[in-house]
């Protein structure tokens, strides 16, 4: 008994391998202590800059039970499958989507599934779904540092993760469990990024800082990840997003996460 435990303890989880069709070159997750925090909103952000970049780019919506990636983008249109596969969707801007939402009959039906079946439904998005060429793809994570998580980072092939947080959040334990979840699984992480890190005045133009100074130099010291980016609370962000008009975000504001796609496109 105790020998077979340590056996199935030494066992090494699976690297899944992408449909025959796929050519994945660079992968990504983004990852964040809890919800709310703009996860799903940098990953789209991040996803848009590389395309405009003139990269092919993908987005793996792993948030299974709060999917928020196709309404962000203004997508309703049913995925195409085939007998071995399914293509994912197109963005406006030609971005590749995947998302349970885009399946379901309904597109607030809840989905009330157990964690396994949760994390199944994120492993045959990376299986069975035909991405064709994409340099790079990007995957929305559940908050959270649970089943679906833990089976993106083991048995899919990350290049890294992004952190997502905001400055108080920081001084919470939580974004540190995650960023150690990651360095205890061996990927690397490539850096954080503070959303609604300020709003500014649209009278004078100053910087509020809404949640006190920001924790974040002395929390990512402490975790040996970078702070990488800073992001405003920026109405229009709220606005794009709730419209599904994400796209017509300005470069000005994608700018912002210039440090993170340096690190990536490295
Ligand atoms: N910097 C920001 N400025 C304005 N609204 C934001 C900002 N970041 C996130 N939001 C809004 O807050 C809500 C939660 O963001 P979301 O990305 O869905 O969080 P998460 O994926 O972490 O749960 C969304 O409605 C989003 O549009
Ligand atoms: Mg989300």
């Amino acid at each position: 008994m105790g020998q077979q435990q340590c056996a199935r303890k030494k066992q090494e989880p699976e690297i899944l391998v992408p449909h025959a069709d796929s050519d994945i070159k660079r992968v990504y997750a983004v990852m964040s202590g809890k919800g709310g925090v703009g996860k799903s909103l940098v990953t789209g952000l991040l996803a848009i800059a590389l395309r405009r970049r003139g990269y092919q780019v993908g987005i793996l919506d792993g948030d299974i039970t709060g999917p928020s990636i196709p309404k962000m983008f203004g997508l309703d249109v049913k995925p195409v499958g085939m007998e071995d596969g399914l293509f994912p969707v197109y963005t406006r801007g030609g971005i590749k989507v995947m998302s349970l939402n885009l399946l379901l009959p309904h597109e607030d039906d809840p989905v009330i599934w157990r964690g396994p079946i949760l994390s199944g439904a994120v492993r045959q998005f990376w299986t069975d779904v035909i991405w064709g060429r994409v340099d790079f793809l990007l995957i929305d994570l559940p908050p959270g540092t649970g089943d679906v998580p833990l089976t993106v980072m083991q048995s899919i092939p990350l290049n890294g993760l992004i952190v997502v947080t905001l400055p108080q959040d920081l001084s919470a334990l939580i974004v540190r469990k995650a960023v150690k979840m990651a360095m205890a699984l061996n990927k690397p992480v490539v850096g954080v990024v503070e959303n609604m890190a300020y709003a500014v005045c649209p009278r004078c133009g100053e910087e509020v800082k809404l949640f006190g100074d920001s924790h974040s130099q002395q929390i990512t010291g402490r975790t040996l990840a970078p702070l990488l980016a800073r992001l405003p609370l920026d109405p229009r962000l709220a606005f794009w997003s709730d419209t599904g008009g994400l796209e017509f975000c300005d470069d000005g504001l994608l700018a912002k996460l210039e440090p993170v796609l340096e690190k990536v496109c490295d």
